[in-house]
């Protein structure tokens, strides 16, 4: 049973072959933690492990039990008022205007499988790849309230991750309102840890930063209305002298793409508590009598094996429990016309683009913004999804049967959650915006967020969306969501429901999401923010993959795709291959850099390939046959960081990033290698590779040469490419499109191996 109760000293202890997760009642009742970490034995006690001590000055629960004092002991569910000052996972205001809580364990229900959600539009962890899970449900109450809460504890059985959330329910006779309520709560005996996030801005998205946490409060959160490209919903933990491989670290999502709020607190005696949740500035939640509040769910995961290992846990978790089952099990290659022609196209040129790709071994159109009336500029016409009949003069009808005929899919892009001022929708409907009436309306994009806690709102753009996808016959849809909340009010709630709007909101988000792909089962949606300003674990839950960054140019995405990769897995990484000079930052790269460097992702193209030479077109289609080739294997293998600028080693000497794959049986794997800035003088470059069969004998494709999995793993792969200044025929070879690797910036060499059969 992976889930123990010992009902003499009330301790609870969730267990797979990987993790432990130990609690207990304390002994005033409330639920106290014990442990997080790497699996401990069943069966035995382990509530001697106190993890308080008799300080003065402290504020104790009761005279005859001195030692327990809420302030330095591990909780499951801190509350406001009672003695332990640091910040509480769950505050409710009651009628009297007090915020005091005690809530003692009252009993607790193991469950075969995942319980079922009483709100069942949140996304939410599921088994649908049937690698079991187990729920424990331990149910606490405030007798001196009437208010009850239940604390989820999800556990994979395949994966070191737990899931937790809780549900609030009202069973006074008055309303209580909620003011915040962390999704998960951990409470931790050390406080020697170094914290990594994931912040950015747009087209920089996830670039990890690491900083020592010290006595006091660290966070960091979104109130932006989306989970944001400014800071990610997931931070790891990191133990004294974590690498990429070694060392203990824990790394905390939360499974949702609103305002969040993220904090980590370490108090006077050495003990941290790190928090996730729904952000508590701007929100509060009417809990009528009877009502119940479920807050999202968060993943917890532990690792010994370093960033590696932890990244690893953490997309097996979202590959068995997050990802919905995979539209198509298959490689397929996009092309985007985003970056082709902006909002200035017609079909002929359109299907002159898809023409060409479909030519080159793509396998599916996807027409980007402009394509319904009004829409020639990001000015107008969100919210109005009628075709575009200039453009399109055979509508969606005609263009999809035209890509069709290609033998290719046809993808649609919207942005459903928007309206501009120049819009029918928003001159019939002026007040389902988010705004203000008292002040001028801020703006974004020249557009304004349409009210989704209005259920009307939904109800039209579900109408239209689906009107376009039933006519286009559309295979994919990429919904892009292109500018934050501000001036957060609905008119449509009332004035003590005003706190209730950002996540009613998303909430709101979610159900058209319920809606569109349980219309459209066939249909594959990619979610868009401006890029990868709302790439979070609520939105891979209908959505299998984020586009990353609007930021194309290679360079930047070895950062971005780098520092999205502690998190989310390849195959989740929108990757495109674009044009040269790059939009976003007008750096020339070769087509092979940038091929190689989209090729850790979902792969695609977003360029005018009308536009490309003979030369060119040869090697894309060599792309797409080498893209499609190692597609199981860049999805499904074990992914690692090898040289990562997050930790550098002081083995790579001459700037370089480097990635692998490894199959699941480690007979196939791929290494990339980046060169970014060229160093003269260069050193003998090893790259340590990982995973591999020490004792499997492998073959390199495309030189013949045969080395052990010991050897590339611990004398390592030498790359022996690069200049010194002294090449002689270094200029001829460099006049043509194809790249030497360590031969100038922004090269890249990409290895592929085989174990040898028996
Ligand atoms: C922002 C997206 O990130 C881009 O890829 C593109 O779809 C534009 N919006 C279209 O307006």
């Amino acid at each position: 049973m992976p889930i123990d109760f010992n009902n003499k000293t009330q301790q609870f202890h969730i267990h797979n072959e990987f993790i432990s997760y130990i609690m207990y009642v304390l002994p005033n009742g409330e639920l106290g933690h014990l442990y997080f970490g790497q699996r401990l034995p069943e069966g035995r006690d382990y509530t001697y492990q106190k993890t308080n001590m008799n300080h003065v000055l402290k504020a104790y629960t009761a005279d005859d039990d001195s030692y327990l004092c809420l302030e330095d002991t591990l909780q499951e569910l801190p509350v406001y008022g009672r003695g332990d000052y640091r910040g509480e996972s769950l505050r409710i205001k009651y009628e009297d205007g007090s915020y005091i809580n005690k809530f003692t364990y009252k009993e607790h229900y193991v469950y075969d499988g995942i319980k079922q959600h009483t709100l069942v539009s949140m996304p939410h962890v599921h088994d649908e790849k049937k690698c079991g899970m187990t729920t424990l449900e331990v149910i606490l109450l405030d007798s001196y309230r009437q208010v009850e809460v239940s604390l989820f504890y999800i556990l994979s059985a395949k994966t070191a991750a737990i899931s937790r959330h809780m549900e609030i329910r009202n069973l006074s006779s008055a309303r209580v309102v909620i003011e915040q309520c962390a999704s998960l709560n951990l409470d931790l005996n050390e406080a020697s840890y170094d914290l990594l996030q994931l912040d950015g801005a747009w087209s920089r998205e996830r670039h990890p930063s690491i900083r020592t946490l010290d006595t006091g409060v660290t966070s960091f959160s979104s109130i932006r209305g989306s989970s944001s490209a400014n800071h990610n919903p997931f931070f790891a933990l990191l133990s004294e002298h974590v690498t990429e491989d070694l060392g203990d670290c824990i790394g905390i999502a939360l499974i949702y793409s609103g305002n969040f709020n993220a904090r980590i607190e370490i108090n006077q005696y050495k003990q941290t508590r790190a928090q996730i949740g729904i952000n508590e500035n701007g929100f509060h939640w009417n809990l009528e009598s009877g009502e119940c509040f479920e807050t999202p769910q968060a993943v917890v995961s532990f690792s010994q094996n370093g960033l590696n290992g932890l990244s690893q846990n953490m997309h097996r978790f979202i590959d068995y429990h997050i990802l919905p089952t995979p539209k198509r099990d298959e490689p397929y290659v996009l092309i985007n016309n985003w970056e082709a022609t902006y909002f200035d196209f017609d079909e002929k040129k359109i299907v002159e683009i898809a023409t060409e790709a479909s030519q080159l071994g793509m396998d599916l159109f996807v027409l980007d913004d402009g394509w319904f009336v009004g829409r020639d500029s990001d000015r107008s016409a969100l919210g109005d999804w009628f075709v575009n009949k200039d453009k399109l003069p055979e509508g969606l009808a005609g263009l999809s049967r035209k890509i069709k005929a290609l033998g290719i899919d046809f993808g649609l892009w919207i942005e459903p959650e928007m309206t501009n001022i120049e819009s029918i929708l928003y001159k019939e409907h002026p007040d389902w915006v988010i705004h203000h009436p008292a002040y001028p309306m801020s703006v974004g994009r020249h557009q304004y967020v349409l009210d989704y806690s209005r259920v009307e709102v939904v109800d039209t753009i579900y109408e239209r969306i689906s009107a376009c996808l039933v006519e286009g016959k559309v295979d994919y849809v990429k919904w892009d969501m292109n500018r934050l909340i501000s001036e957060p009010y609905s008119s449509h709630l009332s004035p003590d429901q005003q706190g209730e709007l950002f996540h009613r909101h998303i909430l709101g988000v979610y159900d058209l999401y319920n809606r569109l792909v349980s219309a459209f089962p066939h249909i594959l949606f990619e979610s868009c923010a401006s890029g990868g300003g709302r790439f979070d674990l609520g939105l891979l839950y209908f959505a299998p993959q984020t586009w990353t960054s609007d930021d194309t140019d290679p360079v930047e995405r070895l950062y971005i795709q780098n520092g999205t990769s502690y998190l989310y897995p390849l195959a989740t990484m929108g990757s495109h291959v674009a044009a040269d000079i790059n939009h976003q930052t007008l750096r020339k790269t070769s087509l092979s850099y940038r091929s190689d460097v989209a090729l850790f992702g979902t792969y695609g193209y977003e360029m005018d390939v009308t536009l490309l030479s003979d030369d060119e077109k040869n090697i894309i289609k060599k792309q797409i046959i080498f893209f499609k080739k190692h597609w199981d294997l860049i999805h499904k293998g074990s992914f690692y960081r090898l040289e990562s600028p997050v930790i550098p080693s002081k083995k790579n000497v001459n700037d370089l990033l480097s990635w692998m794959v490894v199959s699941e049986d480690k007979k196939q794997a791929m290494v990339g290698v980046y060169q970014i800035l060229t160093k003269p003088s260069p050193n003998v470059q090893r790259i340590y590779l990982r995973g591999l069969d020490p004792k499997g004998e492998y073959i390199e494709t495309a030189t013949n040469s045969f080395y052990s999995g010991a050897e590339l793993m611990t004398f390592g792969y030498v790359l022996d490419d690069f200049y010194t200044g002294i090449a002689s025929d270094l200029h001829d070879k460099l006049g043509k499109s194809q790249q030497i690797f360590g031969h100038g910036d922004f090269t890249s060499k990409i290895i592929v191996l085989s174990m040898k059969e028996e």
